[in-house]
């Protein structure tokens, strides 16, 4: 080998070294759960039982990498109470022993969610309105996970700006009215004396003609909420990003999470994922843009101290509810012709073979650089 070229080689490969501060290199966190504890933050991320009962590689970077889980499942009412009164814990008791071994946190995930309603419920709802249904739900859930679970997302998306009132049109609203948000805080704290209890939302992450409004409704429904007293101490934003919506002001970003933290609420990063939109992309070029979006809302996020933790929906593009759709391959007319596939959405931390991504790099960057957090340590 010529020399020059030998030292060239050398020279480069020095420059991708860590650099030495006056204490020596600081090793990279070894998770990003390590990483986000470094900043007093919790990294966590969202899972079926089925899947980590199935993939023992998927379920060994779950517990490698995640200081929470979060049932994806599991624990909805649906899920749980399918024939009124037959209560099925099987698959949700499964979970907890599952992270009470590894040493991961569960989180609550979801007490009162329109999606997730059990048929029998949904007629039952359509009768005289009777909130003893939602209490005996609770009544027969929240203390069964006492231990287990200290952070509740006891209402999920209730959100809809084009209502007068800012609120979903959902079957809880049309059996209980607008009020039926404060009585399932009420409710919940009941039975959920300590435990830490939230609101959790999507379409609150632009500054875009979509999301202003829901962010505005967001707003005017936890001042309501404060103003009756009703116990809330966090709220969580969902964070389904999207390529497709264009830019992500993190101006905006910024002055809405200080309008939440104004509030004396904690605010959590609950679902975070990326939906791609140029498949036809060399991958390299693909995951780029997925980090880079990622790392922008993050830095922005992470900024606000009130901000306690981050959670993926799902860690690995393996298992996504994010999928590439027949409407996404219509818009590249003559790609893949040669045979190949665009694969998964790679929105995600790792791919689909469990190999971290740079979005993963551009997670563990923007906890490295996040400032210190003043919201209890009590909430991690
Ligand atoms: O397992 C059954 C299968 O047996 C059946 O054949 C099939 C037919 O539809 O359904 C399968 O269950 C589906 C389940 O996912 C597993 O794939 C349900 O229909 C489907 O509704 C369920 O979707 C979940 C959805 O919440 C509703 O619970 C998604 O996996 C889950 O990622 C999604 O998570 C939500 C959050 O809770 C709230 N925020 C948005 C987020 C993404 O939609």
């Amino acid at each position: 080998m010529p020399p020059d070229l030998n030292r060239r080689r050398v020279l480069a490969a020095m420059a991708a070294l860590p650099v030495d501060g006056p204490g020596g290199a600081e090793p990279a966190p070894a998770s990003l759960r390590a990483a986000a504890r470094l900043s007093g933050r919790w990294y966590g991320g969202a899972a079926r039982l089925d899947h980590l009962q199935g993939d023992a590689d998927f379920r060994a970077a779950l517990v490698r990498e995640c200081g929470v889980l979060t049932p994806e499942l599991e624990l909805k009412w649906a899920a749980l109470e399918p024939r009124r009164g037959e209560l099925d814990f099987r698959r949700m008791d499964a979970l907890i022993d599952f992270a009470r071994q590894a040493g991961v946190a569960v989180h609550g995930h979801t007490l009162v969610w329109h999606r997730s309603i059990p048929d029998w419920a949904q007629a039952a709802m359509q009768g005289p309105a009777d909130w003893r249904l939602i209490e005996r739900y609770f009544a027969s859930v929240i203390p069964r996970y006492g231990e287990a679970i200290t952070r509740w997302d006891v209402v999920n998306e209730p959100i809809d700006p084009a209502a007068a009132d800012g609120l979903r049109d959902s079957a809880y609203k049309r059996a209980f009215g607008p009020d039926y948000v404060r009585r399932a805080l009420e409710t919940a704290r009941v039975f959920a004396p300590n435990a830490k209890l939230m609101i959790n939302e999507y379409g609150l992450e632009y500054d875009d003609a979509e999301d202003r409004p829901r962010r505005a409704a967001f707003l005017r429904l936890l001042d309501r909420l404060q103003a009756k007293g009703a116990p809330l101490d966090g709220v969580g934003l969902q964070s389904h990003l999207n390529l497709g919506k264009g830019r992500l002001s993190q101006t905006s970003l910024r002055a809405f999470l200080h309008e939440l933290a104004a509030r004396g609420l904690f605010v959590s990063v609950s679902e975070l994922d990326v939906k791609e939109l140029d498949y036809a992309s060399p991958v390299e070029r693909r995951d780029a843009a997925v980090a880079a979006l990622a790392q922008a809302y993050l830095d922005a996020a992470l900024d606000e101290p009130r901000m306690v933790g981050v959670t993926t929906w799902g860690l690995s593009d393996r298992y996504s509810w994010l999928e590439v759709t027949p409407a996404d391959l219509r818009r590249f007319p003559g790609a893949w012709r040669d045979g190949s596939t665009p694969g998964v959405n790679r929105g995600l931390p790792l791919d689909a073979a469990l190999q971290r991504k740079p979005m993963y790099q551009a997670m563990l960057a923007a906890f490295a650089a996040a400032p210190g957090k003043t919201a209890g340590s009590s909430i991690i």
